[in-house]
């Protein structure tokens, strides 16, 4: 069993990562110590910002992750806002600010990137799961905006679904695919 430190605060990222990770022989631990979330342009910018904190505490490798999602009738909002947004308006701000969006004009895309440090040395993991946004909220697994995204692909959102399912198709799933290869390879990433 290889240990990988995970370093976040939501319960949910961890059980995705438990359930994606543990079957493959790695053992993940959380670490809560937190950084902070610096508001920057793109996913990979947050991720790497929050490395450069935690590296100064950590004496280990570890990772981090940050996500968000990216509504095309929203012009990819809220994007890298995705969880101050999630906190203030939630689902339902987010169904509302849809309303009148006819069903082909409704596809949105979860991007994750996973940040590996390892050894004083960055490498980045990125994941993309294209879909739609619900006309309801449906569903009581997950976090997040799980209940208003249905994957392309199925008519179920993500809370619908058990973890090893959202895992097949998210962007969390892929993005730990991706690093998974990484770590039986030493390949990809960049
Ligand atoms: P962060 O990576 O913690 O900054 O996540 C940003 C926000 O995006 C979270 O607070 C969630 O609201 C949302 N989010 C990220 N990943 C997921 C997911 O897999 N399902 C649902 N919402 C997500």
């Amino acid at each position: 069993m290889r240990t990988i430190v995970f370093v976040t605060g939501n319960t949910g990222k961890l059980a995705e990562a438990r359930a994606k990770l543990g079957p493959l022989g790695f053992d993940v631990t959380q670490d809560k110590g937190g950084y902070p979330e610096l508001q920057c342009d793109s996913l990979e910018e947050v991720a790497k910002e929050g490395v450069r904190a935690v590296a100064g505490r950590l004496d280990c490798d570890f990772i981090l992750e940050d996500a968000g999602l990216f509504v095309d009738a929203l012009h990819g909002f809220p994007g890298v806002y995705s969880a101050y947004v999630n906190k203030t308006l939630g689902c339902e701000g987010l169904l509302k600010l849809m309303d009148g969006t006819p069903e082909n004009g409704r596809a949105a895309r979860f991007e994750a990137v996973i940040a590996y440090y390892e050894k004083g040395t960055l490498k980045l993991f990125k994941g993309v799961c294209h879909g739609r946004i619900s006309d309801s909220m449906r569903g009581g697994g997950g976090f997040g905006f799980d209940p208003v995204f249905v994957p392309t692909g199925d008519d179920r959102s993500f809370a619908e679904m058990c973890k090893n399912e959202k895992n097949a198709a998210s962007h969390r799933g892929r993005a730990f695919d991706q690093f998974v290869e990484y770590l039986k390879n030493g390949q990809s990433g960049h």
